[in-house]
């Protein structure tokens, strides 16, 4: 599989990777966060533990990304599909965002990150639909790094969304279809303002996109890092930036010369 080269893995003896001293961070990296399920089964757990583990892994990663640099962070948190799970699972899940938001906002506002949601809020529980609005507005001031959370998202609806939005704006006469360009259909998406991600990272082992970021991610390099979500903390973001710094990207253009 497409993962760390034994040269990416290579540790010191302080279990840091090698070059991590000089890691230049991408200004965006997404992660798909998958294998909570699987790391609870394993251990005989329910699979809601696995989630409240993974829980864990999102507060080291966001600090780790911070320190790092990095500029964007955007977290895959629950999909348009993830609906199609059993009751008490959706509902877990539900209780863990409700937990997040009341207990992080605090910490994000000190660590000077700003919350951002993408994907559809209408579905959500109405109460967590006001956490939402309260958690972007409450740290609205942080300027280190924009944690991207993507909540009840899916990126065909989200197409879907904006190809409506702007044959409507044609049918009234307020644009022509000229005016339907790459840059009028990102302004339309739910990450409008938000960079393409320079990296998405998906844990677990899986090697899909799962419906996630599929116009923004053009010309995004791929990591499928075989660990489950909550075995991954700060030294495999560090990892994973190694990997990213060694990869060459064209564009469509010439390769590099050195
Ligand atoms: C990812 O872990 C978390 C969510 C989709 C909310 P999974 O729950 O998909 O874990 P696996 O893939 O079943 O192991
Ligand atoms: C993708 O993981 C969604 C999130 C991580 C939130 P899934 O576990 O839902 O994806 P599939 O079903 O394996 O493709
Ligand atoms: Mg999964």
């Amino acid at each position: 599989m497409l993962g760390f080269t034994s040269k990416e893995k290579a540790k010191s003896d302080e279990g840091i990777p090698q070059g991590a001293d000089d890691l230049t961070p991408p200004q965006h990296i997404a992660i798909i966060m998958d294998g909570n399920g699987r790391w609870a089964t394993k251990r005989g757990l329910p699979r809601i533990a696995g989630h409240k583990r993974g829980l864990n892994s999102v507060r080291k990663v966001t600090r780790e990304a911070k320190i790092l640099g990095v500029k964007y962070l955007t977290l895959f948190a629950f999909s348009t599909e993830n609906w199609l799970r059993p009751r008490d699972e959706v509902h877990g899940l539900m209780d863990l965002f409700r937990f997040y938001m009341r207990r992080e906002c605090k910490t994000l506002v000190s660590e000077g990150v700003r919350i951002r949601f993408i994907g559809d809020p209408s579905e959500m529980p109405e109460d967590i639909q006001r956490l939402m609005i309260e958690a972007e507005e409450l740290t609205s001031d942080g300027h280190e790094m924009t944690l991207v959370v993507a909540l009840n998202y899916g990126s065909r609806a989200e197409i879907v969304r904006a190809a409506a939005r702007l044959s409507e704006r044609v049918a009234a006469g307020e644009i022509t279809s000229a005016d339907v360009t790459e840059a009028a259909i990102s302004d339309e998406l739910t990450t409008s303002g938000i960079p393409d991600p320079d990296l998405i990272l998906r844990t677990s082992g899986e090697q899909r996109l799962s419906n996630f970021l599929l116009w923004q991610a053009a010309y995004t390099e791929f990591l499928f890092v075989d660990k489950h979500w909550p075995d991954f903390d700060q030294t495999s973001l560090q990892q994973a930036i190694i990997a990213y710094n060694n990869r060459d990207r064209r564009f469509g253009a010439i390769e590099k010369t050195a």
